[in-house]
């Protein structure tokens, strides 16, 4: 396997071959990152045209990854102005309508993100308490960590790191301020937790990871995307979705379970009066995990969960 600095591809393979009975011809790479999938797919599919979506700077500024690749920069919660804009040649009634052939999601932070101590993403590197993946957004997490309200630290530590002790941890943070550097933060994590607690994992990666999905708003901007391209995904086109943690793979879950309900009516009801269609359909019976031997490579794919839905044909 071909080491990419920048970010390792997750489940590259599994990707290109969900992709490949649907022959695309063109695919928004939702999170180009390191460009490791657009590579992929454009080696896999001579005919294709990638593009390419993320919000970071620094993935932007690397440059395509091929000629067939147009790279926008741009948070995916704008999605449905971006696809809208990407089929407008293909008018129908007046109005432009779902004409891009697959969507790939990858989603979460990238190596570079992580390894970067100045990002502010890691709590074993010192660097500021920043975490945005969008640097021109306003929000950073010094602006949570240091001047947040202690109940409004507690909820996102309990909403987005399942924290059991969200409110001990977020009064901790409170007491210490100001906190100075990722470093800093973490001793007071550390700190805050019984000894017991600190001895399993990390303390402080659960609550670098609830900081940095209200930083970033993760989950609302997955849920805008997800919106986007299952509208914009052309029929017989597919919605590819790789997740990290159950946070974000339960709103994939829950949408595409909700796209491929049909009818919804008793079944001794001799026609379906509900009037529900089934806009999804589901190409693979589960979701899929990366192999061991991809896991042993690549310790950073081991939580990584890959769910596919297809457009159904009216
Ligand atoms: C896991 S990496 C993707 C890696 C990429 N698939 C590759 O093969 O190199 C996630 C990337 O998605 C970007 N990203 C995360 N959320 C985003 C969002 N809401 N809008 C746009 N880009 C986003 C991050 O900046 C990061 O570069």
């Amino acid at each position: 396997m071909v080491q990419n600095p920048y970010h390792q591809p997750v489940m590259v393979q599994e990707v290109v071959e969900l992709l490949r009975p649907i022959s695309p011809r063109l695919i928004v790479d939702a999170t180009y990152g390191g460009g490791g999938h657009t590579r992929a797919m454009l080696e896999a599919f001579p005919d294709l045209t990638v593009v390419a979506i993320d919000q970071d700077p620094d993935a932007i500024a690397q440059g395509p990854a091929g000629d067939a690749v147009r790279l926008v920069q741009a948070n995916f919660a704008s999605l449905d102005q971006i696809a809208q804009e990407i089929c407008s040649e293909e008018i129908s009634n007046g109005a432009p309508i779902p004409c891009i052939d697959g969507f790939v999601f990858d989603i979460g932070v990238s190596s570079h993100q992580i390894d970067q101590p100045e990002r502010g993403f890691s709590y074993r590197r010192r660097g500021p308490i920043d975490m945005r993946m969008d640097r021109d957004a306003e929000l950073g997490a010094d602006a949570i960590v240091n001047h947040w309200p202690v109940d409004d630290i507690a909820d996102i530590l309990w909403r987005y790191g399942e924290e059991r002790m969200a409110r001990r941890i977020a009064r901790a943070i409170v007491a210490a301020r100001p906190i100075t550097d990722t470093e800093h933060l973490a001793v007071v994590v550390a700190e805050s937790v019984p000894a017991a607690v600190r001895r399993r994992k990390h303390p402080a990666r659960k609550v670098f990871q609830a900081i940095r999905i209200a930083v970033n708003d993760e989950l609302g901007s997955l849920e805008l995307g997800l919106e986007a391209a299952i509208h914009w995904v052309r029929p017989g086109g597919r919605v590819l979705v790789i997740s990290y943690h159950s946070l974000e793979d339960r709103i994939v879950k829950r949408r595409f379970a909700a796209g491929t309900a049909g009818c919804e009516c008793p079944p001794d009801f001799p026609v379906c009066n509900c009037g529900r269609v089934a806009e999804l359909r589901s190409p693979a019976r589960k979701p899929l995990r990366p192999t061991d031997t991809e896991v042993e490579a690549n310790p950073r794919s081991r939580s990584a969960i890959l769910r596919v839905a297809e457009k159904v044909v009216a």
